[in-house]
This record gives C-alpha cells, sequence and structure tokens, in this order.
C-alpha cells in the first residue's frame, strides 16, 4: 500500500517497572504476545509480536552496578505469523514453531542468562531447547553506561520473531552519566530504526522464499538470503514526524533491521513540494554500541548504522526554528561498504523520517544541556598483551539446495564451518586475543559477539582473489602473505566499545577483545556464547558458531 508520509509522531516506548524483587533486586516479569497494533493512521491494524504486547517492546531502565533479574514469558499463539522454513538448523517437524528465547545484545553476562539459540522455550515452558538452563535471567549491570537491547535469538527463526516484532531496549545508566548534563527526560528519545513491508489488509510481508530459483528448486517455504522491506518504520510507526522544540536533543539510535544499513544525514525539507534543501544540523555521537566515547565526535558527513549497531546522538536544532528535516539515508541494500555506493542498489530507503522543529514558545523550558569535551574514559586494550590472534574468514558456500550459504571459518577450515560443528574459539578467561575478520566475500557483515565489548583496531586490504584461490585449493597460508596494503585505523566514533563491527569486503577487520574483567569494568565469565553475522537471514543460515570462554588454568 502507498502510505501518506509523515502523518504519525514517533511514538516512546514505555518504560518497564519492576515487578517486584528478587533476593533484594528488582525483578521483572516481561511476558511475549501477540496483539494488533497501528502502525500507520491508513494502514489497518498489524498483527505482531510483542514484549508486553508492545512493538518496540517496553525500555528497561538499570543501573550500572545493580544487578536485576527477568524472566522472559512466551504468551504467544501455537502458530506462527510468518513462513517458517523448516530445512534450517534447529528446525524441523519435530521442534515447535513457535519458539522464543531473549538474548540481551550486549550485555556482559553468564551463559546461563545470555538466551543463546538454543536455549529456546515454548508458552508456559513447557518444551524447551537442548540448552535451556533457567526461567529466570540474571543481569550484572558491571559494565558501561549504554544502550543494550533485547532481541528474539530462537536458532533457525530469529530472522522471523524479530521482524514479528520482538525487539525492545535496555539502558545501564551510571552516576558519572547523570553529572554530564546532557538533554534528559522528555529530550531524551530512544529511536530504532526498522524497514518492514506490509500487505494491503496490514499485515506484516515477509517472503516465503527467494523471488527466483538459481539451483534446485528450493523448499517451500525457504530462507532468502537478505529482506529489506520497503517501509521505514521508526519505533513501530510508518514514516513518522517527531516534533521538537529548537534545541538540544539525545537520541539512542538503534538499527534495528533483518539485514539492512542505515547510512544518516539531515537536509531541509519542503514538505508541500517534497524537496530536499541544503544539510540540516550535523549529528554529534557521544556513545557507541558498549558505552560513551572518550570525546564526542562531530559526524561530519553520515553516520552509518549497521544491523544491531546503537549510537547515541546529540543533535541541536535551536538554529532550525520552524523548519521540518528529513532523517535521509543512502545506504546501498544489499550493502558492501560506503564507498562502494552501488548503483544497482535494489532496495534503498532513503527517506527514514521527519524532525519538526517548532518556533520557540513559551512552554519551551531553557536548554540547560550541553555537550561535555570529555565523556568518559575508555582505557585501551593493549595488542601487544594479545595472547592469540585468530584468522576467522567469512566465506560463500551452498547448502544441500544450492542456496547461497555464508559460512564462518578458522584458518584450518577455512571454507567455513557449520553452527554445530565442534568449538574452534576458545579463549581463556582474563585473557586478550586478536580476532581477523577476513572477509572473502562481496557484502559487509555486521559481526558480533556475545559477552564482549571489543575495540577495532583497524581494517587492512587483502587479495581476495589469491586467497580465495588458495582456498579452493586448499593451500590458504597465513593471512599475512595476502596483505596488500597497511591497516587503517578506525574512523573516530569507532574508537569505543563496539559489540557489532562491519567487516567490509576486501578487508580484514582486526578487533581486540579482553574476555573478562578490565581495568575495573565487566565481569568474568566461562562458558559458551555465540558469535555470529547480524544479518538477520544469514544468523538464521549458519552464519553463527560457538565460542567458549575456558576458566583458568590453576
Ligand atoms: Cu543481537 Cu546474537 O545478537
Ligand atoms: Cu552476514
Amino acid at each position: 500500500p502507498e502510505l501518506e508520509k509523515w502523518v504519525d509522531e514517533v511514538p516512546r516506548p514505555s518504560v518497564l517497572k519492576p515487578d517486584g524483587r528478587k533476593k533484594g533486586k528488582s525483578y521483572y516479569e516481561v511476558d511475549m504476545r501477540q496483539v494488533e497494533q497501528q502502525l500507520h493512521r491508513d494502514l489497518p491494524p498489524t498483527t505482531v509480536w510483542g514484549y508486553e504486547g508492545q512493538y518496540p517492546g517496553p525500555t528497561i531502565e538499570t543501573k550500572r552496578g545493580e544487578d536485576v533479574y527477568v524472566k522472559w514469558k512466551n504468551n504467544l499463539p501455537e502458530e506462527h505469523l510468518l513462513p517458517v522454513d523448516e530445512t534450517l538448523h534447529g528446525t524441523g517437524p519435530d521442534v515447535p514453531d513457535v519458539r522464543t528465547v531473549t538474548h540481551l545484545h550486549g550485555a556482559n553476562v553468564e551463559p546461563e542468562s545470555d538466551g543463546g539459540p538454543e536455549a529456546w522455550f515454548t508458552q508456559n515452558f513447557e518444551e524447551v531447547g537442548p540448552t535451556f538452563e533457567k526461567k529466570t535471567y540474571w543481569y550484572a549491570n558491571e559494565q558501561p553506561s549504554t544502550s543494550l537491547w533485547y532481541h528474539d535469538h530462537a536458532l533457525g527463526i530469529t530472522r522471523l520473531n524479530v521482524y514479528a516484532g520482538l525487539a525492545g531496549f535496555y539502558f545501564i545508566r551510571g552516576k558519572h552519566e547523570r553529572a554530564l548534563d546532557l538533554p534528559k527526560g522528555e529530550y531524551e528519545i530512544p529511536l530504532v530504526f526498522q524497514d518492514r513491508t506490509f500487505n494491503d489488509d496490514g499485515s506484516l510481508f515477509y517472503p516465503s522464499g527467494p523471488e527466483e530459483d538459481e539451483g534446485e528448486p528450493n523448499p517451500d517455504p525457504s530462507v532468502v538470503p537478505e529482506f529489506f522491506g520497503d517501509t521505514s518504520v521508526v519505533n513501530g510507526k510508518a514514516w513518522p514526524r517527531l516534533t521538537v522544540e529548537p534545541r538540544k536533543y539525545r537520541f539512542r539510535m538503534l538499527a534495528g533491521g533483518n539485514s539492512r544499513f542505515f547510512n544518516l544525514k539531515l537536509f531541509q525539507y519542503d514538505e508541500e513540494t517534497q524537496t530536499i534543501g541544503d544539510p540540516g544540523p550535523t549529528m554529534t555521537q557521544i556513545g557507541s554500541d558498549g558505552g560513551f566515547l572518550e570525546k564526542p565526535v562531530e559526524i561530519s558527513d553520515r553516520l552509518l548504522l549497521g544491523p544491531a549497531f546503537r549510537a547515541d546522538i546529540i543533535i541541536d536544532f535551536s538554529k532550525y526554528e520552524g523548519q521540518s528535516l528529513l532523517l535521509h539515508n543512502n545506504a546501498p541494500s544489499p550493502f558492501s561498504g560506503v564507498a562502494g555506493e552501488d548503483p544497482d542498489d535494489v532496495q534503498p530507503l532513503p527517506e527514514i523520517m521527519l524532525f519538526d522543529v517548532q518556533e520557540k514558545n513559551k512552554r519551551c523550558k531553557r536548554d540547560r544541556s550541553r555537550i561535555p569535551k570529555r565523556l568518559a574514559r575508555v582505557p585501551e586494550i593493549n595488542p601487544d598483551k594479545a595472547v592469540e590472534e585468530r584468522e576467522l574468514p567469512l566465506v560463500e558456500g551452498v547448502d544441500e539446495y544450492d542456496r547461497l550459504k555464508l559460512l564462518l571459518g578458522t584458518r584450518e577450515h577455512p571454507n567455513g564451518l557449520n553452527w554445530d560443528a565442534p568449538i574452534t574459539e576458545d579463549p581463556k578467561v582474563g585473557t586478550t586475543e586478536i580476532w581477523d575478520l577476513i572477509n572473502t566475500t562481496v557484502d559487509t557483515h555486521p559481526i558480533h559477539l556475545h559477552l564482549v565489548q571489543f575495540q577495532v583496531l583497524g581494517r587492512r586490504p587483502f587479495d581476495v582473489d589469491q586467497y580465495n584461490a588458495d582456498r579452493e585449493s586448499g593451500s590458504v597460508g597465513p593471512i599475512s602473505d595476502y596483505y596488500t596494503g597497511e591497516l587503517e585505523p578506525p574512523a573516530a566514533n569507532n574508537r569505543g566499545w563496539k559489540d557489532t563491527i562491519d567487516a567490509d569486503p576486501g578487508y580484514v577487520t582486526q578487533v581486540i577483545a579482553h574476555f573478562g574483567k578490565f581495568k575495573g569494568l565487566f565481569k568474568d565469565f566461562t562458558g559458551e556464547y555465540p558469535w555470529h553475522c547480524h544479518i538477520l537471514e544469514h544468523e538464521d543460515h549458519e552464519m553463527m558458531r560457538p565460542y567458549e570462554v575456558l576458566p583458568r588454568e590453576d
């Protein structure tokens, strides 16, 4: 359906209230339910799945250093809202179609509470997955103040459960943050950017298979290689507008689509003629996935948000009284890096939302917020301390139906391993490692590690063709044999804590992680965690591996 743009206000997710105390700490119960929700003025109500019956789910507000308990409950119907491919890992005729497990993305958390893909459960916990251990999760909150987000992670159907609506914000706030005088209260707004496609009756459209069959006939339904919706949905409203006062705001941004990258910039916009004018205010980034940056970074051109990235952004609207501003996206889809803006961009989504800056009036409070020069200390993880450097190729393969299947590999298995292959990455708790993400494919993959917040060392170009030829002939050498240039350091806004990083094609993206407590931040945890591509169609189709943090040797 053709939906008129900018008719609904951006809703603000509600804040969840604790249901009581457990072991002296805040205790929450969160119910997943199927509900009907109005996603646009002119669209019939859409059936969605929501935490507490809300899409997006309510925001959980926590304090740094104060642990909390959350019981996630599945009260969804027995039938799935969207087409389930029963040939993917973790699925099948013997597995219930509607199963859920909630992962708190970016959390430094014990493995039993991580919400891993096989720890799923059904209504009333009647059936549970093989790694299910407990109903009530424990979140330590011993990490820097930041925006985390919770979302479904059930093996083989994550893309469908998240698309149906299962995602929400989780904030950790520290004392230090309060002292920073950032815009707060009604001037601090979480924004989750997603893309959806609607049927005329208002229902969510998700493809039941690829448009064209390339090899063998596909199973029906079949997973698709990627999914891009044709409609921008922000906080659960299609093409919305946000009325703001002429002052500073803090936006907690999250890219929450299945496959889509967002590359964002504000422009002045004439609503009558629907024309884009000069650039609008710049964005100042103060935080990344895992916490504040050391110093604010003024985004000179565009802000890149890959799937699951968060950005803590200040925008000052004071010079734009009475104007409309368009949040514009120019990321090609599929995405292969900003430099590679692609003329065959097949599924662009240029218009994201509108900001409507009011004239100053008596009700506008004085803006006492400020952007401090220094935000936080981000202690550097020292590469000299790394005890291991792992070479991890991102590779293309095919499955038994001849469908494109993306995989993660190792030095010994350069053609990739499936999710259920034995563990190959096993850092010891309290040690530092460098992971080289060797992208041999043609697209950018947003790679996410559970448990840790890592730092980006940079990216280095390499000879993809030679590497792939050697990989296929079984003679691939160490990655150092293939470099074609020097390490390019990360952009200023990627110099903080990250848990998901865009690994561009043709590059080895190097990240460094400390698996344990680090300079007063984080906690030691041991056990199994996933790492994976956050393009949900890839993650559901084997681009995910387990890793294990081993205990200390005595
Ligand atoms: Cu946000 Cu394992 O994912
Ligand atoms: Cu991927």
